[in-house]
């Protein structure tokens, strides 16, 4: 009776991004593709706006954009809360937990006993299985669990990730192990080998090692194939709190090692991040997209331990970025990973402004622009939309340069280029309401620019409580959250160390706006 109810319009409800209906997540979880359905999981506590007791909340999508809440799918038992995980769909049902032989559902994912760590055991968290039979609408643990018990122990040991090892024809699991992570191999999902470690002495460690994804990936324009390591640390991300680093490198069916360009990279730099904002932690890929499709389609949660439990919403708390194709690049600083918006997001531009050069010689509100699209959608005000925006670089100005949100309330959020720091940024210090955490706004948060081309571009998705920025093609991304104490209504571009070269303006529709 004292459940809060979800309207998907309070302040603050972002709207072309997923959110819970109502109370606590955090973690994306279970990603997977079936029928023509895209599940989504995610850490969930239902009973409280803040952490607690995990469950799997679920939802799914056709087009990755608009989403269907389903009842939860697992419930905390007497092995313990249900932590982090991935799921599979068990082609050939190699498990035999499939139903008159038909393919099941697998969810592998961490149980974390609160009783034993509170009798100040150190072997309280390890991976269990379950199975689903019916598109993922219904849940049986697998009654031997736990599949992967924590022998040594090792305190921290979760967020299993599982793929099948196409060139092997066996499951591979990853999993983070305090430190580093440890590789197994399955033939069945439910009996493991350990197979190697990686990451004691490498990369980021300024917090604990969490949520591992491990795929192999073709180079862009070659036939190259490299495997990528995502892993995310908490705290110790570049600009404060958590984060997620990467490695590329080669899987030789027991070890991973790093691509020797990339192990040079990581004497210069402590580590490569795939997002350098403060809101896109423990996020991974789905399994099972179509193989005519042969996208990596990533999601993260879009927030940071640092603040999570006290952001000001109440109805619920938290949101995911916007699902992104992942990409390996060969640059000349070396192998990177390129994020960009699925292409699917495009279905919610309604209104199109092209943007040309000189548009902006002056300072000038792009409010208009964004508002008089020749079908102005009604009621559609300012809550989502989309820039793409192209700058020329002039050579001898180093003003920083880019957009600015503002409100009749004086608040401001700016996203931008700073052409003497070589950094994009992203500054939240003056965006309203930020003193519900001292780690929230204290810092412009910066991240390093890839090469040096005269040509400098900036995707841009703004939703009432986030920014998201997809540089150069993906190169550099920022994701950052706010929470104006009325939304920002008016847009402009500010800085004067460019020259606009043309670019385009969408409003976005809400993605709750009309059922499925
Ligand atoms: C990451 C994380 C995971 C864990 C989950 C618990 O944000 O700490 O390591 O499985 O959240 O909710």
């Amino acid at each position: 009776a004292n459940q809060p109810t979800a309207e998907y319009n309070e302040q603050h409800r972002p709207q072309v991004h997923f959110s819970p209906p109502t109370q606590w997540m955090n973690d994306p979880n279970g990603m997977v593709y079936l029928d023509g359905e895209y599940h989504l999981f995610y850490q969930h506590y239902p009973d409280s706006n803040v952490w607690g007791p995990m469950h799997w909340g679920h939802a799914v999508s056709e087009d990755l954009v608009h989403w269907e809440n389903l009842p939860i799918a697992l419930y905390p038992d007497s092995l313990g809360w249900i932590f982090s995980g991935s799921a599979v769909v068990d082609h050939g049902n190699t498990s035999g937990l499939g139903e008159d032989g038909k393919d099941p559902l697998i969810a592998i994912f961490t149980y974390h006993n609160d009783k034993l760590e509170k009798e100040g055991r150190n072997d309280f968290q390890y991976q269990g299985i379950a199975y689903s039979n019916d598109r993922g609408r219904s849940w049986t643990k697998y009654a031997g669990n736990p599949v992967v018990p924590n022998t040594q122990p090792i305190r921290d040991f979760r967020d299993p990730k599982v793929i099948w090892d196409e060139e092997r024809s066996r499951w591979l699991m990853v999993f983070a192990a305090q430190d580093h992570v440890m590789l197994w191999s399955s033939d069945n999902l439910i009996d493991w080998e350990h197979l190697s470690d990686f990451g004691t002495e490498i990369g980021a460690h300024g917090g604990v090692w969490e949520c591992p994804d491990f795929f192999p990936i073709q180079v862009e324009g070659s036939e190259a194939t490299k495997w990528v390591l995502l892993l995310s640390i908490n705290p110790g991300g570049p600009n404060g709190g958590s984060a997620t680093q990467y490695f590329v490198g080669e899987f030789d069916g027991t070890d991973f090692t790093l691509d020797p360009d990339f192990a040079e990279d990581l004497q210069n730099t402590e580590a490569i991040w795939l997002d350098y904002g403060r809101d896109n932690y423990a996020g991974v890929t789905w399994s099972d997209v179509p193989e005519a499709d042969g996208r990596r389609i990533f999601i993260g949660w879009m927030s940071n331990w640092d603040y999570a439990r006290d952001v000001p919403t109440t109805v619920w708390r938290s949101a995911m970025t916007v699902p992104r194709k992942l990409e390996l690049h060969r640059v000349p600083e070396g192998l990177r990973v390129f994020s960009n918006p699925v292409r699917e997001l495009t279905e919610l531009r309604t209104v199109e402004n092209t943007l040309r050069a000189g548009t902006f010689s002056e300072s000038v509100a792009l409010e208009t622009i964004i508002d008089s699209g020749s079908d102005p959608i009604s009621g559609a005000g300012h809550d989502a939309y989309e820039l793409i925006l192209e700058f020329e670089l002039v050579g001898d100005d180093q003003l920083p340069f880019g957009v600015e949100l503002a409100n009749g309330q004086g608040e401001t959020y700016r996203v931008g280029y700073d052409p003497a720091r070589k950094e994009f940024f992203s500054d939240r210090t003056k965006s309203g309401k930020n003193d519900f955490s001292e780690k929230f706004a204290a810092e412009i948060t910066r991240a390093p620019r890839l090469g040096d081309a005269k040509t400098l571009r900036m995707h841009l998705i703004f939703d009432r409580a986030s920014a998201e920025l997809f540089a150069d093609g993906g190169a550099t991304v920022i994701t950052d959250i706010f929470f104006p104490t009325e939304q920002f209504d008016q847009i402009s571009l500010f800085g004067e160390g460019s020259k606009l070269i043309g670019g385009s303006a969408y409003a976005l529709s809400s993605i709750w706006a009309e059922p499925m």
